[in-house]
């Protein structure tokens, strides 16, 4: 383990920062290449009204920068140095933003910063929790950073819980190149996902790159959550099977859970149409 003191805002923080490939070490510079962009208005709708959000798996800050621009401050978790290098660059370009975005190499189970939020969001993060002792550590610290009324939401791909062949899902024109994406999935009988996504990137028609990269994710059931949730202190508020926040219904590929710090006053939901 490596400890790092950050100074953050003239607080100090520990952190603890484990140098491992978690499945984006090699692939993150095409992340942002294939981003579809779908699910930034849904986290934005859930900040919009938070002081401070917490965005738990930032990543290359494909959210937390939009949510940025429309004015919100954000505290970003990222322990994937290759992630947080892809963030990095694109904050380069927005100075403006600066003010506006922290950048925190940590894990979502210890991370520990002398402050509280409002709400706090995972994107596609809550998969990459492989126990549920880790995922109730991963609540109970996110229950202790968020204020009194404070508010989580987090997505499951649950309909990719299951094995299937590598195959193309994803082709993408930019500039001079064209950019390809494969996937394939291998269930093992203790619910471990072993994913391998491979990227060919093109240039006038000839393969001039290819890389390889493993992850790991772990089949979670809704029971599963909804227990870890009760007893982590949270209330389940509404579950959507979409981000159009459609309800979840058991044939849905997504859930997508919004819950709060329970025995509090209920903040406003459903956040009011059009406002994002
Ligand atoms: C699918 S990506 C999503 C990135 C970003 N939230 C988005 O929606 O674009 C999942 C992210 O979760 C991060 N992650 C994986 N395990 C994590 C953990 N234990 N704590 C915090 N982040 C984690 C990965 O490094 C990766 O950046």
């Amino acid at each position: 383990m490596i400890l790092v003191k950050l100074r953050l805002k003239r607080k100090s923080v520990l952190i603890d920062l484990k140098n491992e490939d978690k499945g984006y070490e090699k692939a993150a510079k095409f992340y942002d290449v294939f981003d579809t962009k779908k699910n930034i208005d849904y986290f934005l709708k859930f900040a919009r009204d938070c002081k401070r959000v917490l965005d738990i798996g930032a990543g290359t800050g494909r959210i937390a920068i939009p949510l940025a621009k429309k004015g919100l401050t954000i505290c970003c978790i990222e322990p994937s140095a290759a992630m947080r290098e892809e963030f990095q660059k694109k904050m380069n370009n927005y100075p403006e933003l600066e003010n506006k975005i922290t950048i925190i190499p940590a894990d979502a189970k210890s991370f520990s910063l002398n402050e509280k939020f409002e709400g706090a969001f995972l994107s596609g993060t809550f998969d990459h929790i492989l126990t549920n002792k880790e995922r109730k550590s991963v609540l109970t610290n996110i229950y202790q950073h968020l204020t009194k009324n404070g508010q989580i939401t987090f997505d499951i791909f649950i309909g990719e819980m299951k094995s299937s062949p590598i195959s193309l899902i994803d082709k993408i024109k930019k500039d001079n190149r064209e950019y390809h994406r494969f996937i394939g999935r291998e269930k093992l009988s203790d619910g471990t996902i072993n994913v391998k996504l491979i990227y060919k990137v093109y240039e006038n028609e000839e393969l001039i790159e290819t890389v390889i990269q493993h992850s790991i994710a772990k089949e979670v059931t809704r029971e599963e959550v909804h227990q870890i949730l009760h007893k982590t202190g949270f209330q389940i508020i509404q579950e959507f099977g979409s981000f159009t926040m459609n309800p979840y219904s058991p044939e849905d590929e997504i859930l997508i859970v919004l819950a709060q710090k329970r025995g509090n006053e209920r903040k406003k939901y459903p956040w009011k149409k059009g406002q994002a």
